[in-house]
């Protein structure tokens, strides 16, 4: 049940309070916080909806996450990368169709070929989609993992100004039982920190619903996203990949998945109550789960919408986990289909605007005015 005193106690960010609130299962529960969290998103960031269009550019991955389907040892996986015309003419359909933003997301590399790919991608992004509507081109987002702080800082001179690194969990107990050992908690989470100080907007999230995972655990991973200050949060469901380490044998049945995606739902609306001003995504991963589990997500506090504008013929590819939504359509369709459910939850769609959250906005004015002169972002 939610109280009065439940909504102050995750306000505070504390750790009962978020803990029994994630755990409760009842309905009237996920529907409370739901609507408690769209008033705090029509106070704090207003009812826009805002949309980026996700090019998942290439899956060659040097790690090998546990749950991931596109880990290094799946060969399964046919690999690719698409050619530099094949984004820029993606990135040209979302300026066309008003999205404002472009999200790059691929497996993790670090080579030079690599860092050097996307600062071309960045560069040739901006230079193409610069326009009346759109005089600094579309906003760029970039998702390809843990790089140097030089590296952070080549791809933020090319213009790239959000990176979105999921912590995963922030749990390191757990963050361990997911990847190998060489993959370590403390290294992403310096990661994140040096995202922000090569000047990025920080986007991160975890997955929701992991094996092991508990509430508190869940409880704090809001905990984490407030305590390091992050402009912007994606979370999704886990949803087992049969070619991996964690997923072969496993499922979930209907109870099991309407469970998640409730969970889930609460956890958006939770971190919207205790984060307030920050970016929130319903994640393709919902939809796993639901066929209008993203719309539910927009109306449980989430803001942000992420078409997928891959070429069709790679999506198919870049398959995270089973049953991933949309594999067979194309940009199109997707754009189409977006714009429709941003539109069925009532709510105004941002058009060529960027759609940056408050909370980063007042981080960087912040940031600026007390390093002025004193070398912070050398840090
Ligand atoms: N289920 C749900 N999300 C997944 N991701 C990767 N594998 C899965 C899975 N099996 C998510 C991770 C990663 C993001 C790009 O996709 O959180 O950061």
């Amino acid at each position: 049940m939610v109280t009065a005193d439940g909504i102050e106690g995750a306000r505070e960010l504390d750790p009962e309070a978020l803990s029994a609130l994630i755990a409760d299962p009842e309905p009237a529960t996920t529907h409370a916080l739901a609507a408690e969290a769209d008033r705090v998103m029509r106070r704090e960031v207003g009812d826009t909806v805002y949309l980026r269009g996700l090019v998942e550019f290439s899956n060659h991955c040097r790690l090998d996450c546990y749950y991931c389907g596109i880990r290094r040892s799946n060969t399964a996986v046919k690999r690719y990368r698409l050619t530099r015309q094949e984004v820029v003419d993606a990135a040209r359909h979302c300026a066309e169709a008003g999205f404002g933003s472009l999200t790059l997301q691929s497996g993790e590399r670090r080579d030079e070929e690599f860092v050097r790919f996307v600062c071309d991608l960045v560069r040739e992004v901006k230079e193409a989609t610069r326009g009346p509507d759109l005089p600094d081109g579309l906003g760029i987002t970039l998702s390809v993992g843990e790089q140097s702080l030089h590296t952070y800082e080549r791809f933020r001179a090319e213009g790239a100004h959000r990176y979105l690194l999921r912590i995963e969990s922030s749990s390191p107990a757990l963050f361990a039982r997911l990847h190998p050992a060489a993959q370590r908690f403390e290294e992403r989470r310096a990661a994140l920190r040096r995202v922000r100080n090569a000047g990025f907007q920080v986007g991160t999230g975890v997955m929701i619903g992991l094996p092991g995972q508990t509430a508190a655990d869940l409880a704090e991973d809001i905990r984490f996203f407030a305590a390091e200050d992050i402009d912007m949060i994606g979370m999704g469901p886990y949803i087992p990949h049969a070619h991996t380490p964690m997923g072969a044998g496993t499922g979930l049945d209907a109870t099991g998945r309407t469970r998640l995606l409730d969970m889930s739902l609460r956890m958006v609306a939770l971190t919207r109550i205790a984060l307030r001003d920050v970016n929130i995504a319903a994640t393709t991963a919902l939809q796993a789960l639901a066929p209008l589990g993203r719309e539910r997500a927009l109306r449980a506090g989430a803001n942000v919408l992420m078409p997928i504008v891959t070429p069709q013929a790679v999506r198919a590819s870049y398959r995270l986990y089973d049953g991933k939504p949309c594999t067979d359509e194309d940009a199109n369709e997707c754009g189409t289909c977006t714009a429709a459910r941003a539109a069925r939850t009532g709510r105004p769609v941002g058009v060529n605007v960027w759609g940056d959250a408050p909370h980063a906005r007042r981080r960087l004015q912040h940031t600026a005015a007390r390093g002025a002169g004193s070398g912070a972002a050398d840090e």
